[in-house]
């Protein structure tokens, strides 16, 4: 669950549920908790190049995708490494998103399943929460918005930041924009992206990388959807999303009221009754605002 308050809303300290406190339990269980049959994935390996990252040890699972096959590749004697595409593709289903059903985005059934499968096949643990295997409330928000008013985006050129799924991109690309960049910081997202992008007949350029120092140029259009739920991460997405306002960029947040998004700063372009998935939140329904950040003050 990502903290936020209003109505049955948590501090990030109160997690509710113990499947999901993970999420934010720093040390959280070590790998010998693993489900049984993924323990025999954590053969020890010499660790692999960044550029080689992928899946050593496949849980049987993990392999029942033919076409998968063609994505493997032999690194290690007796090891076989997938490509983060497939493992995308493996560990989740397409379906239409919720509310959004203009899109199709691979998703996962089981957070907390898949974040161990994860740790499991990567021999590590202390890995980013799977984030790309769901819509989240705000992107689900920022898409629906994009959806029904494509002039946001028609023609321009979109930055979705901290993209997860690429669901906003993908909204944004399916409206027409000149082109569409998505930025993450995990890898797995950025898989998921290219594999969601596909299954959208769309194209959208993800990469791994940290825009936050900068101001988002060349992009016309800055869209970020649920950013704003710790307090490390606000203090470094706002002067982002500040500075790409004042170069003249249009920047639109999607938030259920997260805890550090500070709503001064923004103005209300709609609000939703977004579904969302009750094991990562505190309800089946969050209400979802739509933000444009206003221009520089003084
Ligand atoms: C709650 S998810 C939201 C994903 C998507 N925007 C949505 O609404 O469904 C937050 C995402 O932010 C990404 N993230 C965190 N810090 C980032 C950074 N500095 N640059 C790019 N992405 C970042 C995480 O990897 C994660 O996928």
């Amino acid at each position: 669950m990502l903290p936020g308050p209003g109505p049955g809303g948590r501090a990030s300290s109160q997690l509710t549920k113990a499947s999901v406190s993970k999420w934010y339990a720093p040390g959280r269980r070590a790998c010998s908790s693993l489900p049984r049959h993924h323990r025999h994935t954590l053969v020890p390996l010499p660790p692999l190049p960044a550029a080689r990252r992928g899946l050593v040890g496949i849980p049987p699972r993990s392999l029942y995708a033919a076409d998968m096959l063609n994505e493997t590749r032999d690194v290690h004697p007796g090891a076989t490494v997938l490509s983060d595409r497939s493992f995308v593709r493996s560990e989740t289903r397409p379906a239409p998103v919720p509310f959004v059903p203009e899109v199709t985005l691979h998703m996962a059934q089981d957070a907390i399943a898949l974040w161990e499968t994860t740790e499991a096949v990567r021999g590590e643990v202390g890995l980013a929460p799977p984030f790309w295997a769901f819509a989240w409330a705000g992107g689900v928000g920022v898409a629906r918005y994009v959806l029904d008013h494509p002039e946001l985006v028609a023609g321009r050129t979109v930055l979705d930041l901290a993209a997860g799924s690429g669901l906003v991109g993908i909204a944004a690309a399916l409206r027409g924009a000149r082109s569409v960049r998505a930025a993450e910081i995990d890898a797995y997202a950025v898989a998921a992206i290219d594999v969601n992008a596909e299954a959208n007949g769309v194209r959208v350029d993800a990469a791994v990388e940290d825009l936050l120092d900068g101001d988002g140029a060349p992009a016309e259009v800055v869209l970020a959807g649920d950013v704003f739920y710790e307090r490390a991460m606000a203090a470094r997405f706002l002067p982002f999303l500040e500075r790409a306002r004042a170069r003249g960029a249009v920047v639109i947040v999607g938030d259920p009221g997260r805890a550090y998004l500070p709503r001064e700063r923004f103005s209300a372009l709609a609000a939703y009754d977004v579904p969302v998935v009750a094991d990562l939140e505190d309800a089946a329904l969050k209400t979802t605002t739509v933000w444009r950040l206003d221009p520089p003050q003084g």
